[in-house]
């Protein structure tokens, strides 16, 4: 069953940038990329818990700030030569604010 939550204004979400949201236990990065899409992941890097949330963002990806591995956005998969799979969150924007699905 779907459990939507809000997390914040669209415009409060820095473009290339990331926001953490807390969530019981789960620590959750908010990704708006450089066409305005934004993405929730878990901000946690399947290579050894790196701060995905304190990566680099390029396209649709970002670049963990500890071992330099990439993490697709949209799927939470590890592209390139490297393998693993961190979380990833639906989402959706209704009047400017964006919500996800826990
Ligand atoms: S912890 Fe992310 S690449 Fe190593």
């Amino acid at each position: 069953m779907a459990k939507w939550i809000k997390i914040t204004e669209c415009e409060n979400i820095p473009s290339m940038g990331s926001r953490v949201v807390q969530y019981g236990d789960i620590e959750i990065a908010i990704f708006k990329t450089r066409d305005d899409s934004i993405f929730a992941i878990n901000n946690e890097c399947p290579h050894k818990q790196g701060k995905l949330s304190e990566g680099l963002v390029h396209e649709s990806v970002v670049t963990c700030p500890m071992h330099n591995w990439d993490i697709d956005l949209a799927s939470g998969e590890v592209l390139g030569n490297d393998s693993g799979c961190t979380n990833v969150y639906e989402s959706k924007i209704e009047a400017g604010i964006f919500y996800i699905n826990i």
